[in-house]
């Protein structure tokens, strides 16, 4: 317990603002330089040069694979992708009216429920339902996509489409062009992890109990689901939207900070000078709107950007890029928290495989500010 000097009272820090609640391997931020490592490589770096399953790789298995090992990689995790009936049952009967993260959240519950060795937390039990959920979001988010649109659920292909290709697939039906696929791969790997964020924190607290994979990752993804954290880009596009056009975004902008309301996709805990992930998304959504022949969204986000920072200095963090470019690959509003939850469950994957090899359990403590010596008689 951390004791202020003056007061000798514990320090409370508030959301753990930080603190360092353990050692990890995983990912390294430097919210001033910016920078931001994932396994000793630079986020840029991994998001130039990797597709998705790469990535999936160096985090659960902690090494970049070589060509034999992608391949296996890519066919298991291809041959894992079909979802079980029972769970496409769920997504079918949802009532409409559900927000679509509860009902991801619920569908990776009954996954575990059906996997006989939900339980087991050896190492290759673990890497074994890891690798699963990662094959398996992506069928979950594709056809809550098309049930949400009234269309019926696309399969996923073999192991002939990688897992971005085969995500669009699913999405739309026809094969991707390739610069969508690579922008879409890209984002994927951008997404996939992040250090010590709140929803990782809670797969680490759950597996700190020694329970069981599933749990973690539904309590990740309960927590993703908020507005303060993954829920962002979905609030981010929606004010592009509500925005409507670049010549709107300063009265906007404006307006919203005089009433104190927080932007989505702008601010962050740890980075306050820059978000690198935001830098490369920028770059995406800036080819993105070449790419369909739309700059609309793009005009709109740099005119908002630019009057935060005229009059707040707040930066965009990674979900406000982002937005424009799921938007124009085809994601609706509603549904983006849904593919980021997709794509952070290696990253979910990789902490909760550290949690389990080097565990102690997670218990902070509260300073007591309520009354003392109270009798019922
Ligand atoms: N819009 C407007 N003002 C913002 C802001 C935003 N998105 N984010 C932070 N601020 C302001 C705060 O109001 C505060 O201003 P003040 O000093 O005048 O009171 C200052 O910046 C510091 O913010 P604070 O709330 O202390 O930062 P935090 O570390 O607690 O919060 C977030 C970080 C991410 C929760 C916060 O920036 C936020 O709510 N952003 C919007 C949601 C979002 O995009 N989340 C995804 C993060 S990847």
């Amino acid at each position: 317990m951390t004791v202020d000097k003056e007061s000798a009272e514990p320090v409370v820090h508030h959301g753990l603002e930080g603190v360092l609640a353990f050692e990890s391997e995983v990912a390294f931020i430097d919210g001033h330089a910016p920078e931001l490592l994932v396994r000793g490589y630079d986020i840029a770096d991994l998001a130039h040069n990797f597709g998705y399953e790469q990535m999936a790789y160096l985090l659960v298995y902690g090494q970049v694979p070589n060509a034999d090992e992608l391949a296996a990689f890519n066919t298991e995790l291809a041959d894992l992708r079909p979802l079980p009936g029972p769970v496409l049952d769920l997504l079918r009967t949802a009532p409409a009216s559900a927000h679509p993260m509860a009902v991801l959240r619920t569908a990776v519950s009954l996954l575990g429920v059906l996997d006989a060795n939900a339980d087991d937390i050896d190492q290759d039990s673990l890497l074994a339902a890891a690798k699963s959920l990662t094959a398996k979001f992506p069928t979950l988010v594709a056809a809550q996509t098309r049930l949400q649109a009234g269309l019926e659920p696309v399969g996923p292909e073999g192991a002939r489409l990688g897992h971005a290709a085969n995500y669009l697939y699913m999405v739309d039906g026809t094969e991707p062009a390739e610069p969508l696929r690579r922008a879409f791969d890209a984002a994927l790997v951008l997404y996939a992890e992040h250090e010590t964020n709140a929803s990782t924190f809670a797969c680490r607290v759950v597996v700190g109990t020694e329970s069981d994979l599933y749990s973690a990752v539904v309590a990740g993804l309960g927590a993703i689901k908020g507005p303060l954290h993954g829920g962002a880009i979905d609030g981010a596009m929606n004010m592009l939207v509500t925005i409507g056009s670049a010549d709107n975004a300063a009265a906007y902008v404006d307006a919203a900070l005089a009433a104190k309301r927080k932007l989505p996709g702008f601010g962050h805990r740890v980075y306050r000078a820059g978000d690198p992930r935001a830098s490369e998304l920028r770059e995406m959504a800036l080819e993105m709107a070449a790419a369909v022949g739309d700059s609309k969204w793009f005009d709109i986000a740099i005119a908002a950007e630019k009057r935060m920072a005229e009059t707040k200095g707040i930066i965009p963090n990674v979900d406000y890029f982002a937005a424009p470019v799921l938007y124009q690959l085809g994601f609706p509003l509603n549904l983006m928290t849904n593919v980021v939850a997709s794509a952070r469950i290696t990253g979910w994957s990789a902490h909760i495989i550290e949690q389990y090899a080097k565990n102690r359990l997670i218990r902070p403590r509260a300073r007591y500010t309520g009354e003392r010596g109270k009798r019922l008689s």
